[in-house]
């Protein structure tokens, strides 16, 4: 877009710094804007730094502070922005940067393989609200599209139009309204233990001293005396995620600080999770992003696997539903048995809930029950199956190998038996004779055949059985 120079401050979400595909999509911006100056801060790369020392803070904030529009730019890492980045977020909130934000235009880019990607964008927006911004669009950039001349005229068109909300003071209309601060105090009564059957349980949490998740946690292990309760800092995680994905050939992390051995130990042979954790902005803490984001080490393999897990959340879940559903869908391959959280007033509802979750949680884990997956889990299955059949497969080996053996490459076109009835059925559909006889009767065929079902499953025989 031509026109009076404006100045672009672009936060870096990818731990790669320069060497990152999502500032690849950001340079491609910069070169096809040349009256405008793009500034880019590499948060996610300098975090350590940016936290620790005052003059790399200032720095940022000072290229905050020049900017007409902030471009939040990012990787999507595990249906997020990555932790780094995330704590820089904390940080803006924690040190009131507000003023630093407010009344300027803000847009958010992303790349990934679409796994999730729109709770980027929606966290994004939320935050910069929060901010005080008005907040212009965003575009997500699947890995690749930058090849194809079509998503490249898309890009050159989502910075023309995210330029001339700033330059014309488009007025935006906020979407996520702020969220409520503080939360009644939580003092847990008396529960009594209960057997768990052999079955092992981890809680895994990130509790501050004196705070209702404390005392959820507390709760939880009297409920589960033979629990192991690990904070997240005796994890063994030395430093986040950074992307490199060496791990993609045979699942080993570049790091070698224990977080991969406490996983196997722990994590690994646990029937039972529970995960506590406090809503921190909009979403959990950057500690629990990490804990997740580390765990990209197995790849794009359902790490949950036969699983009972419950999810203790201190804070306003119910004013983010967008954490619920990323939390919900985030436990991939396990059964979610519930979400507690300390939004009830009354405590020893709390506690109720708290005694019932974890009888579910073990009968759950007994019985070997698993809820049906729904459309998150079903279609981000088909997206991972495509993409590690794909473009991902010379270089996520491990995914690979993990696909073929657990039979994860359920593809319509494998299933030849299917494919040869269908073929004739709908050849026979094709004839208008046939179709005239067929619609009238379409809800009739449609449950013919369960009528057989009731009269010879095993399973039902089994359930009526007094
Ligand atoms: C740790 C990690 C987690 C990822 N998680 C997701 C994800 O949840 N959804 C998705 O669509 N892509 C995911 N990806 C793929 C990245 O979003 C994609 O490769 C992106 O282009 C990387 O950008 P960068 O080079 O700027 O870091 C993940 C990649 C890594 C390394």
């Amino acid at each position: 877009m031509r026109g009076s120079n404006m100045q672009i401050c672009v936060l870096n979400g990818s731990p790669k710094g320069e060497t990152s595909v999502t500032m690849q999509y950001v340079r491609f911006l910069e070169l096809a804007n040349p009256d405008h100056s793009f500034v880019t801060r590499h948060i996610s790369r300098k975090i350590v730094a940016i936290e620790k020392k005052p003059e790399e803070w200032e720095e940022i904030c000072s290229a905050i502070r020049s900017a007409d529009l902030i471009l939040w730019a990012t990787p999507v890492y595990f249906q997020h922005v990555p932790a780094q980045y995330k704590r820089f977020i904390e940080l803006l909130l924690e040190r009131n940067t507000r003023d630093l934000f407010a009344g300027k235009y803000a847009a958010s880019l992303s790349t990934s393989v679409h796994f999730f990607d729109q709770k980027v964008h929606e966290y994004l927006q939320g935050i910069s609200e929060d901010l005080g911004m008005n907040y212009a669009g965003s575009f997500s950039a699947a890995m690749n599209d930058l090849f194809e001349e079509k998503n490249q005229h898309q890009l050159v068109l989502f910075g023309m139009d995210i330029l001339s909300a700033c330059n014309e003071k488009r007025p935006e209309l906020p979407a996520y309204p702020p969220l409520p601060t503080g939360s009644a105090k939580y003092t847990p009564g008396t529960i009594s233990p209960v057997e768990t059957h052999g079955k092992q349980v981890l809680i895994l949490h990130d509790a501050g001293p004196g705070s209702n998740l404390e005392a959820m946690v507390r709760q939880m292990t009297c409920a589960f005396p033979d629990a192991k309760s690990v904070h997240l800092n005796e994890t063994g995680m030395k430093g986040g995620c950074l992307g490199c994905c060496q791990c993609a050939f045979d699942n080993h992390c570049v790091y070698s600080d224990g977080f991969c051995s406490f996983w196997k130990s722990q994590v690994e042979q646990a029937d039972i999770i529970i995960y506590a954790g406090s809503v921190r902005d909009r979403y959990l803490s950057a500690s629990w992003k990490q804990f997740f984001d580390r765990s990209f080490f197995l790849g794009h393999v359902p790490r949950f696997e036969n699983k009972q897990q419950v999810l203790m959340v201190e804070g306003p879940l119910a004013r983010v539903p967008g954490l619920r559903e990323n939390l919900t869908s985030l436990l991939g391959g396990g059964n979610l048995v519930d979400i507690i959280t300390d939004e009830p007033k009354n405590p020893d509802f709390i506690d109720e809930c708290i005694r019932s979750v974890v009888e579910r949680a073990v009968q759950a884990s007994l019985d070997g029950y698993k809820k049906p997956p729904m459309f998150p889990a079903v279609a981000g299955h088909i997206v991972l199956r495509d993409a590690v059949w794909g473009d991902l497969r010379p270089i996520f080996r491990a995914d690979h190998r993990y696909y073929k053996k657990h039979g994860l490459y359920d593809f319509p076109q494998y299933q030849y038996r299917k494919r040869l009835s269908r073929f004739f059925f709908s050849l026979m559909m094709g004839f208008g004779p046939v179709q005239k006889k067929v619609k009238p009767m379409m809800s009739k065929h449609m449950v013919q055949s369960y009528a057989r079902i009731f009269s010879e499953s095993k399973v039902l025989k089994e359930a009526q059985r007094p």
